[in-house]
């Protein structure tokens, strides 16, 4: 009754804003991601008769809030009811990377998490089944399950899942993660797919992506980077066009931010081939070639802001592992 599974963050070339129904994190479009090696989360669970209710424990200083407990015991719920059980869990969950920098913890915990409750009550499901349960706790979850560079679906509750499009080790691709904040987030993502139909461009987005995916998925067949980017950074702008239109805005960047954005347009005419994309929040992802690592690093130094680096590989999907954290 006891399994630990290790699962990555991951970053979206097209992003997932916005839902068709709250509840079951049906979105509004399909996304792209690639999965995230520096950013892990390891999660064990055991579910036993002997508890008398859930105990969930973050094994970092600061712990989980109350409301993010609620979330967690939401998604046990999730799986037990797949499994028809009713008996308690003990939740032990870590990360590699500091949950306050903002790099996507709700991916990799909530595919960690959902991985090692289906495995821990002996449920056999397959990867799509996996990708449809982890939805339901964090959107970009499912995204984290299978292997490396990943689609998520758009459709019902049944067709909307997350399935590899190519491994890890398809593409030497990096995601040079530049933290210049550690703010909390005003307004959470999950609030903010809600009032996304506030914002005019919405619908026009919604119009446009269907266009990205297909740029993006020629892209990845074709290994064209400069297609791949200049897709990546279009979809990031028009995502963060929305969110800054909605009501109330959602205004993530700060001056570190711009700062950035404007030093990877800098670094692409002095002949550097990166670009940038943002999440919820003000950190840049800076997408280049493993080739071009060392040159990107190097011009990072000069900007300041900056607090801290993590270098990110492709990485395969979520998995078991026989690492007990307790
Ligand atoms: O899964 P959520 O509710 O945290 O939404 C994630 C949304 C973005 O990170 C902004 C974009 C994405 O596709 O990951």
């Amino acid at each position: 009754m006891k399994a630990t599974a290790v699962a990555p963050a991951n970053i979206a070339f097209i992003k997932y804003w916005g839902r068709t129904d709250a509840a079951l994190r049906l979105p509004a479009n399909a996304s792209i991601s690639m999965n995230l090696s520096a950013s892990i989360t390891t999660t064990t669970v055991e579910f036993s008769d002997a508890l008398s209710q859930d105990t969930i424990e973050l094994l970092e200083p600061g712990g989980f809030s109350e409301k993010e407990i609620r979330r967690v015991v939401r998604q046990l719920d999730v799986v037990r009811n797949k499994a028809r059980t009713r008996v308690f869990a003990r939740v032990a969950t870590k990360n590699t990377f500091p949950k306050s920098t903002g790099a996507a913890s709700s991916a990799s915990g909530f595919a960690a998490l959902t991985v090692a409750a289906a495995s821990a009550l002996g449920l056999s499901l397959s990867e799509k089944e996996l990708t449809i349960l982890a939805r339901v706790g964090s959107g970009s979850a499912c995204r984290s399950i299978p292997d490396g560079f990943v689609k998520w679906e758009g459709g019902d509750s049944a067709s909307s899942f997350a399935h590899s499009l190519y491994p890890a080790s398809y593409w030497d691709i990096r995601d040079v993660l530049a933290i210049v904040g550690s703010t909390g987030k005003d307004v959470s993502s999950t609030a903010g797919h809600d009032s996304v139909r506030t914002s005019p461009y919405f619908l026009r987005r919604l119009d446009a992506v269907a266009g990205r995916i297909t740029r993006i998925e020629q892209a990845l067949k074709d290994k064209n980077f400069q297609m791949l980017g200049t897709v990546i950074e279009e979809d990031c702008l028009d995502m963060h066009h929305v969110m800054q239109t909605q009501v109330p805005p959602l205004l993530y960047w700060s001056d570190a931010t711009r700062m950035l954005m404007d030093a990877v347009r800098n670094w692409r005419t002095n002949g550097i081939p990166v670009y940038f994309t943002i999440d919820a929040g003000p950190n840049v992802h800076l997408i280049c070639e493993g080739k071009d690592e060392d040159r990107v690093l190097d011009a990072i130094k000069a900007v300041s802001g900056v607090e801290n680096v993590i270098l990110n590989k492709p990485a395969g999907g979520a998995r078991i592992s026989t690492k007990h954290l307790f």
